[in-house]
């Protein structure tokens, strides 16, 4: 048992070392790398590569050291920078505008929506400018935006939408999985993700043949030949063990995901008539893979301290919107108030695949239990 499970009777997520089966077949991948020792761009990031974009149903995807590189990287192969502006939600991973400021460009924070907290496509089609070169949806917590709309009108206006689907791996936006709507979509497989490696991962997905190679140029430095740097590039590879280890995970994402699901509407029903409001449903087109499953209370901060005293851990996503941290506050941004309004609301509580049933109930008796003020 980790410390992690040891302070808390419900720990927020389970990773790979509660698993004694799974782990097996992880430690035989890292195995099998080290004894061939090719951990740089070899065999496993290729056969990773293959089947990240099989699962996805794109054309290419391109293996990389993290998701914010992903993000750096689309941007980059997109030229987009310096006097372009990216409209992007106010709510979301920092990373999403780290990336646009990274590559000099100026990110355009949006107002999110008050029931689900993501941006919503017709948020982000108002905010479209004249210097607007690119929009970044969020599938925040693991909902999907339905984003064919915006994406026709985006092509017609010359504007590129790179979705971060981070915390969306596998999910579906009507018959496509996130990330496929756009010109570009970006994941992250930090270990705690739906898809999570043993350290620091990530990718690109993307139908488009010259975005893929200009993106395979970057990560490496510009080289496509050794030592022969045709632009200026980075180190922003997958490295080839946690490429084992995620075509190991990949073979179970999509049971994983449903067991998420089903997690989340059975924690749904169980907080029906209690003092939060659950995760709102989902509509027609779209999904939710429940990387995240976040109530909203008036009381969140009494209401997360009455639960770490039951044994049950929370986080929040996020507690400072991203124009009000510190690196982004001093610029001169609009007030965006249900961003700012739902940073003291939300409240992201244990879900994991495999959360047993008593945990679910231990989950909603001490919600039911949470004492008026
Ligand atoms: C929405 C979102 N965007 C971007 C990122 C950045 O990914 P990484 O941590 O792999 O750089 C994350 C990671 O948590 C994320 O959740």
């Amino acid at each position: 048992m980790t410390a992690h499970a040891q302070r808390y009777r419900v720990p927020i997520t389970r990773l790979d070392n509660e698993d004694p089966e799974l782990m097996d077949e992880l430690l035989e991948a890292v195995q099998h790398v080290a004894a061939t020792a090719r951990f740089i761009l070899g065999p496993e990031v290729e056969a990773f590569e293959a089947e990240w974009a099989d699962h996805c149903g794109a054309g290419h995807a391109v293996a990389l050291s993290s998701g914010t590189d992903a993000l750096i990287l689309a941007l980059r192969a997109l030229d987009i920078g310096p006097g372009d502006e990216v409209v992007i939600p106010a709510n979301s991973f920092v990373a999403t505008a780290e990336a646009v400021s990274l590559v000099g460009a100026t990110p355009c924070f949006v107002d999110v929506e008050p029931t689900t907290a993501l941006i919503t496509p017709g948020a982000m089609r108002a905010a479209i400018g004249p210097r607007t070169r690119c929009v970044i949806p969020v599938h925040l917590y693991g909902r999907t935006l339905a984003l064919e709309p915006l994406a026709r009108l985006a092509a017609e206006r010359g504007v590129a939408v790179i979705e971060d689907a981070c915390q969306a791996h596998g999910a579906l936006i009507g018959n496509r999985r996130a990330g496929t709507v756009g010109i570009a979509g970006c994941f992250s497989f930090y270990p705690a993700k739906n898809l999570g490696a043993w350290g620091d991962a990530g990718a690109l997905v993307t139908d488009d043949a010259r975005l893929a190679e200009r993106v395979r140029l970057l990560r490496t430095h510009g080289e496509r030949v050794r030592y022969h740097h045709e632009i200026v590039g980075t180190t922003a590879r997958l490295d080839d063990i946690q490429a084992a280890i995620l075509r190991v995970k990949l073979r179970r994402l999509d049971t994983w995901n449903a067991a998420r699901r089903q997690i989340g509407a059975a924690l749904t029903a169980a907080l029906r008539d209690s003092p939060v409001t659950p995760p709102a449903a989902t509509g027609a087109d779209s999904d939710h893979v429940f990387h995240q499953f976040v109530v909203q209370s008036d009381e969140r901060d009494r209401l997360r301290v009455h639960l770490m005293n039951r044994g049950i851990a929370t986080a929040i996503h996020y507690p400072v919107p991203i124009h009000q941290t510190p690196a982004y506050a001093a610029r001169p941004v609009s007030h965006l108030p249900v961003a700012e309004t739902l940073a003291k609301r939300i409240l992201s509580l244990p879900i994991y695949p495999g959360m047993p049933d008593h945990e679910v109930g231990l989950v909603a008796d001490a919600i039911a239990d949470f004492p008026a003020a």
